[in-house]
C-alpha cells in the first residue's frame, strides 16, 4: 500500500513511481509472450540485441493498429486483455494503490475482451483511441533502440481520452535514456484550469474534404502552457528495473522517452478509473481538482521529504 508520503508526492508532482510493484516472475512471462506472437522470420530475434535495433524493417513492419510495428514502436495490444497481463497490470496489489488515489470502485478489465485499436483509428490516418473497443490494458509497448538516429528533442503531450489515473510498468530493466516513460513534474496542476472538461475534451469531426480539424481541439491556455512546459521545465525519466511502475495523473504532461541506449525498452501500459468515470468526464474543469479523489488525496497536504524527492528524480 502506499504510504501518506507517498500520496502526498503523487498530489503535488503528478506522477509516483513505485518500484518492485510487479514480480519479476511475471514480467519475465508477459516478455516472452511478445516474441511468442511475433512471426518467426522477422529479423528481431529474442536472444540477439543487435537484431533489435530499430527501425523495424519494411519487410517486418505492420500497420494492424493491435499489433504494430513500424519504426521504432512495437505495440502489441492483443497482450492487453491477454489474463497474464491483466494479472500483472491490474494485481490485487496495484488496484489497491490505484484506489487509494482514486477511491470510488474502479472500473473492471476483462481478460480476453476486446483490445485496443478493435475499432481502428480515431480519423483515416489519425492516432488510435485508447478508449474505444478497449476492454483490458493498453497494451505491451516496445521502444527499440535508436541506434545511430539523431537526437530528437523532448516534447510533451496529455491523452486526449477520459480515464483518471495511468500506470506504466517496465517489464524488463530498462537504462537511464532507455526509452523509459518521461513526465513533467507538477504540469497537472497547470494544465487541468486549461481544459473545459474534467476528463475529456471537445472534439471536431473529421471530414476528408475539410482536413485542418482533426478531433481533439485545445484551448489556447493550453498551448501555451504546453510550450512552457516544454521550455522551462526539466521532465524525470522513469528507467528503473523489471517490476517497478509509475503512476500519473491524468492531466500530467508526458512522452514516450527516446531510446538512446543498446536495450529494447519494454513496458504495460494501462488506465485506470472509477464507474463515476461518465458522470465526472464532461463536467468543468474548474475548482478543486481533487473533489473526486479519495478522501486522502483530499486531504493530503502535499510535502514530503527530499530523500523522497530524490527516490523519485526530482
Ligand atoms: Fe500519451
Amino acid at each position: 500500500m502506499l504510504s501518506h508520503e507517498q500520496i502526498s508526492f503523487f498530489k503535488t508532482n503528478g506522477y509516483l513511481i513505485v518500484p518492485g510493484a510487479m514480480a519479476e516472475q511475471q514480467c519475465k512471462k508477459v516478455r516472452e509472450l511478445m516474441w511468442q506472437v511475433l512471426p518467426d522470420n522477422t529479423t528481431l530475434q529474442a536472444g540477439d540485441p543487435a537484431s533489435q535495433i530499430g527501425p523495424f524493417k519494411t519487410a517486418d513492419e505492420t500497420s494492424d493498429a493491435r499489433h504494430l510495428r513500424q519504426g521504432y514502436r512495437w505495440l502489441n495490444r492483443f497482450l492487453g486483455v491477454n489474463p497474464e497481463v491483466i494479472n500483472l497490470i491490474y494485481s490485487e496489489s496495484i488496484c489497491a494503490m490505484a484506489q487509494q488515489l482514486l477511491g470510488g470502485q474502479l472500473r473492471q478489465a476483462v481478460a480476453n475482451g476486446l483490445p485496443m485499436g478493435s475499432y481502428g483509428n480515431a480519423w483515416p490516418g489519425g492516432p488510435t483511441d485508447p478508449a474505444t473497443g478497449n476492454e483490458g490494458a493498453r497494451g505491451v509497448y516496445c521502444t527499440l533502440p535508436y541506434g545511430n538516429k539523431a537526437r530528437d528533442p523532448d516534447q510533451c503531450h496529455t491523452d486526449g481520452h477520459p480515464f483518471q489515473l495511468g500506470v506504466v510498468g517496465l517489464i524488463d530493466d530498462c537504462p537511464e535514456e532507455g526509452g523509459g516513460f518521461k513526465v513533467w513534474p507538477k504540469s497537472h496542476t497547470r494544465l487541468y484550469p486549461t481544459f473545459a472538461l474534467r476528463y475529456d475534451q471537445p472534439r471536431i469531426p473529421y471530414y476528408e474534404h475539410l482536413p485542418s480539424y482533426k478531433g481533439i481541439v485545445h484551448s489556447p491556455e493550453y498551448l501555451r502552457e504546453v510550450d512552457k512546459l516544454n521550455g522551462e521545465v526539466t521532465p524525470v525519466e522513469c528507467w528503473g528495473k523489471a517490476g517497478d511502475i509509475v503512476f500519473w495523473h491524468h492531466r500530467l504532461a508526458h512522452m514516450a522517452g527516446h531510446n538512446y541506449s543498446d536495450t529494447m525498452r519494454q513496458a504495460v501500459l494501462a488506465d485506470f478509473w472509477t464507474t463515476d468515470l461518465d458522470q465526472f468526464r464532461a463536467t468543468p474543469a474548474q475548482g478543486d481538482m481533487w473533489r473526486d479523489w479519495s478522501v486522502q488525496v483530499q486531504l493530503s497536504g502535499g510535502d514530503y521529504s527530499d530523500e523522497l524527492a530524490e527516490q523519485q528524480r526530482l
